[in-house]
C-alpha cells in the first residue's frame, strides 16, 4: 500500500483492504471525488488508465501536484516555512500568514506543525488549528518519498481538479467508476465547514445522476444513528435503491462519548 504524507482527518489508508476490494476495476477512468489526503487514488491509480482527483481545498490538491511533479523545491520550501519544535509564536505568524495569503506549502507546512498534523478551518475557511509542537523531520521526509516513488509510474494519468464536486463530471460517464468519500454530517472534522446539508442533497442527485448515465460509483458513509445525529438522508435513500457492505470500523476507539456512537461504516455501490 502507498501511505501519503498527510495524517488526514477522515483518512481511509487503514480501511483499504476492506474498500478496495469491492472497486469497479471493468472501467478505464476513476474519479476520486473528494481526494483529501489521496490515500484512494493513490492506491488504485495503477488499475485504471485515467484518473481524475479532486477536492474542494485547492491549496491541497495543489500540494499533492507540486509533491509529485516538483517533490524537491516544494519539500524544500515547505522545510523553510515550518518552525521549529518550541517555536508557538513563529507557528502564529505562519498562521496569520497563510490566511491573509495563501499558499500550497504554507498550508503544508502549518499541517506539519499543528496539533496531530489535522488541519482545521473555521466558517469562513480561516485555519484555525493549535500548534502541535511538531516539524518537518526525517519521517516526513521519508514519506514524501514513499508516496512520489509509488506513484512515479503513474502520475502522468493523474489530473488534478480543485472544485465542488457538483462541477465535476466525466467526459465518458459510462466508461467511469467513481468514488465518493464526502464530509461525514455526524462528524467533526476540520474540513466540515465547507459542508452543508443542502450539499448533500445534491450529493444524492449526483449519485442517481451516475447511475442513470451507466456510470458506477461507491460511496462511504456511516448507516444508522451516530454521536447526536439520525441517519443522515443521503444514506437512507442510497441504502434503499443499491447495495450496502457493511466496513468494520470501530468508532468508539476514537470517540470522546462511546455511548453515543451507534453508527456503521458502509460502502454502498450501484453494481
Ligand atoms: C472524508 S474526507 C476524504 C478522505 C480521503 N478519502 C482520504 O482517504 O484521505 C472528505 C473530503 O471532502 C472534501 N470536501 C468537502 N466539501 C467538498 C465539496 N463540496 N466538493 C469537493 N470536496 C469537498 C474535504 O476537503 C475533505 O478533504
Amino acid at each position: 500500500m502507498i501511505n501519503t504524507p498527510f495524517n488526514y482527518t477522515g483518512s481511509k489508508f487503514k480501511l483499504l483492504p476492506q474498500i478496495l476490494p469491492h472497486f469497479d476495476y471493468t472501467k478505464p477512468d476513476f474519479i476520486d471525488l473528494f481526494t483529501g489526503g489521496g490515500s484512494v487514488y493513490a492506491n488504485v491509480a495503477a488499475k485504471y488508465e485515467r484518473v481524475l482527483s479532486n477536492d474542494i481545498i485547492k491549496d491541497l490538491v495543489t500540494t499533492h501536484k507540486e509533491l509529485l511533479f516538483n517533490k524537491d523545491l516544494f519539500a524544500a520550501e515547505v522545510k523553510s516555512l515550518c518552525v521549529d519544535k518550541e517555536n508557538q509564536a513563529g507557528y502564529h505568524i505562519l498562521r496569520d500568514s497563510y490566511n491573509a495569503a495563501k499558499t500550497p506549502s504554507k498550508l503544508f507546512a502549518l499541517m506539519l506543525c499543528c496539533t496531530n498534523n489535522l488541519m482545521r478551518f473555521n466558517k469562513s475557511f480561516q485555519f484555525n488549528q493549535t500548534f502541535g509542537r511538531r516539524t518537518f523531520n526525517d519521517s516526513t521526509q521519508k514519506k514524501i518519498d514513499e508516496f512520489c516513488a509509488g506513484l512515479e509510474a503513474h502520475k502522468d494519468k493523474i489530473k488534478f481538479e480543485s472544485e465542488s464536486f457538483e462541477n465535476i463530471w466525466s467526459n465518458n460517464p459510462r466508461e467511469t467508476f467513481w468514488y465518493l468519500d464526502p464530509p461525514y454530517a455526524s462528524s467533526e472534522a476540520g474540513y466540515n465547514a465547507y459542508w452543508s446539508n443542502s450539499l448533500e442533497a445534491k450529493l444524492l442527485d449526483y449519485c442517481l445522476k451516475i447511475h442513470e448515465a451507466g456510470g458506477t460509483f461507491a460511496l462511504s458513509g456511516i448507516s444508522g444513528k451516530h454521536k447526536d445525529k439520525g441517519e443522515s438522508p443521503l444514506i437512507t435513500e442510497l441504502t434503499k435503491r443499491f447495495n450496502i457492505v457493511n466496513i468494520n470500523h470501530d468508532y468508539k476507539k476514537v470517540a470522546r462519548n462511546k455511548d453515543e456512537v451507534r453508527g456503521q461504516e458502509v460502502l454502498i455501490k450501484n453494481y
